[in-house]
């Protein structure tokens, strides 16, 4: 009954995905954490780190596009928007989106990010994952392992009150992982996405507002 309920959902969004032109369902997943925390608002450069096939970069552009228009007022804007994605795997071009074939937990990576982003990010999403081999706990500590990457890529890159957005998958050094994102935000939430399938342990922390 549950697994069937959960391949509908499956389906269902993998429909939707197919019917609004998204490369992937994860696409909803986004959208619900917009819905939600409104990431979004006033973000105008962003880094997606794993971004392949594209569908988070297909939603990043649509909320950046209306941010030029939405926030054209005397508050932070501005007249153009930066979206860089990063993968190891090749993404399909986007157009007016910076896409690179690197891993991110490579240190060159960090001079291109640099010289695009100029310390300038107002968001960080990581939806990377590792390559499930099926053993919960292993997966679960390499994961947290690339998120600690990720961590300090953002920490270094984000700019004052920017957000980040990163999947972790729990187990027993993720409570360890939060408090160590924790004092780098103002607000600290882990939220698992309606349309993320029940069984799979991923989760997302989402870090708001962050600090100098
Ligand atoms: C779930 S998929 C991302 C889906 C994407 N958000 C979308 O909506 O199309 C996870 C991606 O993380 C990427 N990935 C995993 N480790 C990585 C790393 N070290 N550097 C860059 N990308 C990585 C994988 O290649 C994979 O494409």
């Amino acid at each position: 009954m549950v697994n069937n309920r959960e391949s509908h959902k499956k389906e269902q969004y993998y429909k939707q995905a197919k019917k609004e032109g998204f490369r992937a369902r994860s696409a909803y997943k986004l959208f619900d954490i917009q819905k939600r925390f409104n990431i979004f608002k006033r973000a105008f450069y962003i880094l997606d780190i794993g971004c392949a096939p594209g569908s988070w970069l297909q939603v990043v552009k649509k909320y950046t596009e209306e941010n030029l228009v939405k926030y054209n007022d005397q508050y932070y804007h501005r007249d153009h928007y930066k979206i860089m994605g990063i993968d190891i795997e090749k993404t399909s071009p986007i157009e007016n989106v910076n896409i690179i074939k690197a891993d991110i937990t490579k240190p060159e990576i960090q001079t291109k990010i640099n010289s695009f982003f100029q310390g300038k990010l107002d968001l960080v999403l990581s939806d990377a994952s590792i390559k499930k081999t099926g053993n919960k706990f292993t997966d679960h500590l390499r994961q947290i392992t690339l998120c600690y990457k990720i961590l300090e890529l953002a920490r270094n890159n984000l700019k004052f009150k920017g957000n980040l957005v990163i999947k972790a998958f729990q187990g027993s050094d993720f409570n360890k992982f939060y408090k160590e994102v924790n004092p780098i935000f103002r607000i600290l939430k882990s939220y698992k996405p309606m349309s993320s399938k029940k069984k799979s342990n991923e989760i997302f922390l989402i870090g708001l507002q962050k600090r100098n």
